[in-house]
């Protein structure tokens, strides 16, 4: 990293840049520049990004790739896969490109001050599961009353619940089935109130899935599945129908799983990078180990990608630039994705974690503030659902939401016209966003239909669309589990190389600590109605008033 003097130089040229990119309208960069369209897209294999629509002038992108090698990235970038301390908050590499590389990979990872053989490890664990999927599978593990598992139930939250969740709905929606997926995170006690309705407790295989295995959310609800199936099938049933993925075996004994049903991971794996690792149990269990293994593929072929493409044709790098420019040049404090998929209806919820918990971080690797925005909120929903929602506030509301268009070519479904009628939606919106409608194009279709002037005078405003709105287009062929890997992985290197220019720390969560430490004060006043802990009065009258509904004061 260079001195902080040059680097608030180059954050300097950047806003000056950005405020220079305002003064020309998106659309006509095409016009003076008709190389645009190539050169700002690039793609691996099949899998294009199209980042034209965005305000990014060649000026501009060149200071960015200077800005990126100035920042050390390509060093940080080999760091990552020489499992490096990179995770420095909490002393850890984050090495889950380690989970994807084939066999004898020989990866290593900085382990509190040791060497830990990554691969090695990794390589005896996926051997594991995937023997453990194949029992179930063929029926010989089966559940205590001899009955074969149709069902598999994931009890976790965060990092591992979001990536296996929305891996498991977007294979599993139209894709082979082995057994059904289903995922319990919410402590709230409807959520297994509601699984409870439709799960046979002969027939469901429990995972827990837990890094730690001491989150509150996680132990609470697997103590409740325990209950469920004791109360079913009696005590000593219990152990067939549980398996446990975590970093602490000592724990999971503790619980009562035996250590054969107890798939292990290393510290260096995150929460949210985990479902590559033993987290993804139940994608092999519900999509097969061949769809596994196929998203372990697609994650790798990404990784090869972020490693050894230039910087200038390589995918996260530039998605994460044209996010920083999006940010730091031209104001976006928002970010949108929508996947023109319906397979693809919880990435959303899964980049959050990946996004905002990675790199919503106000202070610096030197524990300095930030002096600059870091990352944006982000939010979506599947096309074409999200046009009648949301999509209003992209098109008009003051201010800028940068957003990720995501579409395959081809769909894996029978309904030719209807995959034709959603790409011309998805194509439509990001033109709609580049190209908007002028005040005078309305003036003159309400004229041509019959409005008077004073009706033009107080609706045509209504109806402007300013236009000059960026997105990115990312397609590719099909949303097969190869392709998910490397979408996948590509947000997880944007997300790290953002970090890297920011100069944050992406891989720790310091943020979500302080609720959790409260919610444990708080327990106890609101159970007993005691004043134990210091509230604050809006919080103190919150609690008697909570009592109070409930009867309890
Ligand atoms: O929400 C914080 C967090 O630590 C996430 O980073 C993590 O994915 C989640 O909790 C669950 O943690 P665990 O897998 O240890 O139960």
């Amino acid at each position: 990293m260079p001195a902080a003097g040059s680097i608030d130089t180059i954050w300097d040229q950047i806003a000056i840049l950005g405020d220079a990119a305002r003064a020309t309208p998106i659309a006509d960069l095409f016009a003076v520049d008709p190389r645009r369209v190539e050169d700002f897209s690039a793609s691996l294999d099949d899998l294009t990004l199209d980042f034209s629509k965005t305000a990014i002038s060649r000026a501009a992108l060149a200071a960015l790739l200077d800005f990126a090698r100035a920042t050390g990235l390509e060093t940080f970038r080999d760091r990552i896969f020489a499992g490096a301390e990179i995770n420095p908050t909490e002393h850890r590499a984050a090495l889950h490109v380690a989970l994807r590389a084939p066999d004898g990979a020989a990866m290593t990872a900085s382990l509190g001050g040791k060497t830990d053989d990554a691969s090695a490890y990794v390589t005896l664990q996926r051997d594991r599961m995937r023997a453990f999927v194949a029992a179930v599978h063929e029926g010989r593990i089966v559940g205590a009353t001899g009955l074969p598992f149709t069902d598999v139930l994931n009890i976790g939250i965060g990092g591992s619940d979001l990536g296996p969740r929305m891996v498991c709905e977007a294979l599993t929606l139209v894709g082979p089935t082995h057994l059904t997926p289903h995922f319990l995170s919410n402590v709230d006690g409807h959520a297994f109130a509601a699984l409870s309705r439709v799960l046979d407790p002969a027939r469901t295989l429990v995972l827990v899935a837990s890094k730690t295995f001491t989150t509150q959310e996680t132990m609470t609800n697997a103590r409740a599945a325990r209950d469920w199936l004791a109360a079913s099938l009696g005590d000593a049933a219990v152990g067939a129908h549980f398996a446990a993925m975590s970093t602490n075996a000592a724990a999971t004994a503790a619980f009562g799983i035996t250590a054969d049903r107890v798939f292990g991971f290393r510290d260096w794996v995150g929460g949210r990078y985990s479902v590559w690792s033993p987290i993804g149990l139940s994608v092999a269990l519900a999509a097969g180990w061949d769809a596994f293994q196929a998203l372990l593929d697609g994650g790798h072929a990404m990784d090869q990608h972020f490693r050894n493409a230039p910087l200038a044709r390589n995918l996260p790098v530039l998605l994460a630039l044209v996010g920083i420019w999006n940010v730091n040049a031209m104001g976006s404090r928002t970010h949108c994705v929508l996947a023109y998929d319906r397979r693809l209806q919880r990435f959303p919820a899964f980049l959050q974690q990946l996004e905002m918990e990675s790199n919503g971080k106000s202070v610096l690797l030197d524990a300095s503030p930030s002096p600059r925005p870091t990352g944006p909120v982000l939010f979506g929903e599947p096309g074409t659902d999200a046009q009648h929602s949301f999509m209003q506030l992209v098109h008009q509301g003051t201010q800028p939401v940068p957003v990720d268009f995501l579409l395959a070519a081809i769909p894996d479904h029978n309904r030719p016209e209807a995959h034709q009628i959603l790409a011309a939606h998805a194509f439509a919106q990001a033109e709609a966003l580049l190209a908007g409608k002028s005040l005078g194009t309305v003036q003159q279709e309400m004229r041509a239909a019959g409005a008077s002037d004073a009706e033009i005078t107080a609706g045509a405003p209504h109806r402007v669309f300013s236009g000059n709105r960026p997105s990115n287009m990312i397609l590719f062929r099909r949303l097969d589990a190869f392709t998910l890997g490397r979408l996948i992985a590509l947000y997880e290197h944007k997300v790290a190389v953002q970090g890297c220019i920011w100069n944050i720390d992406s891989f720790d969560q310091w943020g979500v600590e302080l609720g959790k430490v409260l919610a444990g004060r708080l327990l106890p006043d609101l159970t007993h109605g005691t004043a134990a802990a210091p509230h604050d009065p809006s919080t103190s009258a919150l609690i008697t008033r909570f009592r109070s509904l409930r009867g309890e004061e």
